[in-house]
């Protein structure tokens, strides 16, 4: 990638910068491309570096007939509700979010790859990038339709409303809008989501897209379209003045691990109600306990995405935290020299795991059980400067000495 610099750098701090680069690639429906799930781990194939995904979703000159713009802001007037709960999603923050921003500037030779996943308008890109052979040399060229305050939206109502033409994709058949709509029923369906969700290619040795949640939920629950799960149903208004019809919330929850340092009150309430993947349940056995980690309700691997996120289910003292044993379930990788995935435990939908866990002195009293869900190591947020910024979250907590006793 960059020789000199990457050679200049720790081999911790090579490794890192390495693996915390996640390539792109928009090279979905090729399924022979895609890396299996556990139990064996497969590298990712080699990259063909040119194709669709590394253009921006929607092109230069879109724009929409009859409103102010193509930004939430530009829809909040009408769709006051929806554009309020986008606001606490992690795709509102997809381009602010620290964590982006500190890997973004990491490797700006391919960084105009990561803006087409994370801000897919063409406006929302201070400058156009037309691909050559050459994966890190595109043509630049200024772009007059670039509007920071769009930008800042990250994934916003675009990404996934934009249709050909300045049409708007409308989930219900015959709606009366200010705007241009176009009916379009695919827009529950997976494929809006897995545009972005589902990536998995080697660019280079060391830079690697590895989203495999498309992959995942065709194996545990195709059923179920991603929207129905991670948006919430609701009937209401969808407009003001518009009749009330069945839709979906636009919180789109998921390890509800906040881009900030906390979520607010407010925000919360906005939220609402929303069960993680995980159920865990335990009993006290002879001198320990068994515990029962079980992915319950997540429509894929848990966890999915991010191949730095982790669950870690842990036995600690209440008093000083002290964790007393710890199980991690992830995947691990490698990056450097070459970016391989050696190893994957994490959770298939509806398997259930057991543990035995042995007690200090045999004695529940003072200890408890805690199911952690981290998307980025203490050491990886440090030296990111993550201060501020939640990098974990407890899913799960329970008193090892009220489980009850095995059943002999
Ligand atoms: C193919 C689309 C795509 C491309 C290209 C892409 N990302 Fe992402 N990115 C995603 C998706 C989807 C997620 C959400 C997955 C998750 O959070 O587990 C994400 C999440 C992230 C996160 C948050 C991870 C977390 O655990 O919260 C960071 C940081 C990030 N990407 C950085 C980058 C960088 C840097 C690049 C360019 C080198 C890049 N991304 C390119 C789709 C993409
Ligand atoms: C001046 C008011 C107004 C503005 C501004 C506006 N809309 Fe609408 N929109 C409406 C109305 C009214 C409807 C019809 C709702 C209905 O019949 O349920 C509608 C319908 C829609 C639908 C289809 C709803 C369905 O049930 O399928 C979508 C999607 C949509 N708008 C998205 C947007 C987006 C995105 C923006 C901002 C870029 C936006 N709108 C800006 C008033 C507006
Ligand atoms: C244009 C690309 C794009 C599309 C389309 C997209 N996402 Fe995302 N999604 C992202 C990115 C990027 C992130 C991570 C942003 C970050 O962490 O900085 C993300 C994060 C998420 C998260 C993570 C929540 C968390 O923090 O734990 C969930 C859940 C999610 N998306 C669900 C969906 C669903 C469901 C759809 C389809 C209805 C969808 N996404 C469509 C790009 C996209
Ligand atoms: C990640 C993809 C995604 C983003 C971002 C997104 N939407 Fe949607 N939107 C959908 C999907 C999927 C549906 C269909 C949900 C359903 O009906 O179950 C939908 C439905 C709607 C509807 C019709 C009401 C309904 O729930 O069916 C309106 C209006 C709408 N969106 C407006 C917006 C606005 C305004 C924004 C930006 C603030 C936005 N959307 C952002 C995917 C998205
Ligand atoms: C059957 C319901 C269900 C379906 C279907 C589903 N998910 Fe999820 N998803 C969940 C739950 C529950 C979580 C929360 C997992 C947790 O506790 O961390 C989750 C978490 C996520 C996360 C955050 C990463 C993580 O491990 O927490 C992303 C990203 C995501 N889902 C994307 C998708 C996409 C994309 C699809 C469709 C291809 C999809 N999901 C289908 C239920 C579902």
């Amino acid at each position: 990638m960059r020789p000199a610099g990457r050679s200049a750098a720790t081999p911790t701090a090579r490794a890192t910068a390495a693996g915390v680069l996640r390539l792109v690639i928009f090279g979905l429906g090729c399924a022979g491309e895609r890396v299996e799930p556990s139990p064996a781990p497969a590298p990712p194939p080699a990259a063909t570096p040119d194709g669709p995904w590394i253009r921006p979703a929607v092109p230069p000159e879109a724009q929409i007939a009859g409103i102010s713009g193509m930004k939430a802001a530009d829809c909040a007037p009408c769709h006051a509700e929806i554009v309020a709960e986008w606001r606490t999603s992690t795709h509102a923050a997809a381009w602010k979010d620290p964590q982006f921003q500190q890997e973004l500037a990491k490797d700006p030779g391919v960084a105009y790859l990561c803006i087409n996943c994370h801000t897919p308008a063409a406006a929302q890109q201070a400058q156009l990038h037309a691909p050559t052979a050459l994966l890190r040399s595109p043509v630049v060229s200024p772009n007059p339709a670039y509007d920071a305050a769009f930008q800042d939206e990250g994934v916003s109502c675009m990404s996934c409303h934009y249709r050909p033409g300045g049409q708007i994709a409308a989930a219900h058949e015959g709606v009366r809008a200010p705007h241009p709509t176009v009916y379009a029923p695919e827009l529950r369906e997976a494929g809006t989501c897995t545009t972005c969700h589902q990536a998995v290619t080697r660019v280079e040795d060391t830079l690697i897209c590895t989203f495999n949640t498309g992959a995942e939920w065709e194996e545990a629950a195709p059923g179920m379209a991603c929207p129905a799960c991670h948006m919430p149903e609701i009937a209401r208004s969808h407009a003001v003045g518009a009749p009330i019809r069945a839709g979906g919330r636009h919180t789109f929850p998921g390890s509800l691990i906040p881009k900030k340092a906390a979520y607010t009150p407010e925000e919360l309430a906005i939220i609402g109600e929303w069960a993680p993947g995980a159920t865990l349940r335990g009993e006290r056995t002879a001198g320990g306990l068994r515990l029962h980690l079980r992915n319950e309700r997540a429509g894929h691997r848990l966890p999915t995405g991010d191949p730095e996120r982790q669950l870690y289910l842990r036995l600690l003292r209440a008093d000083t935290g002290a964790i007393l044993w710890e199980e991690r379930i992830g995947q691990t990788w490698t990056w450097w020299p070459r970016a391989e995935r050696t190893a994957d435990n994490r959770l298939a939908r509806g398997e259930t795991r057991t543990y035995d866990v042995p007690l200090p002195d045999g004695r529940a009293a003072g200890l408890i059980v805690r199911l952690d869900h981290e998307r980025i190591s203490e050491k990886n947020a440090t030296m990111h400067g993550l201060r501020d910024y939640a990098r974990a979250r407890t899913v799960i907590e329970l008193d090892a000495a009220s489980l009850p006793v095995a059943a002999p």
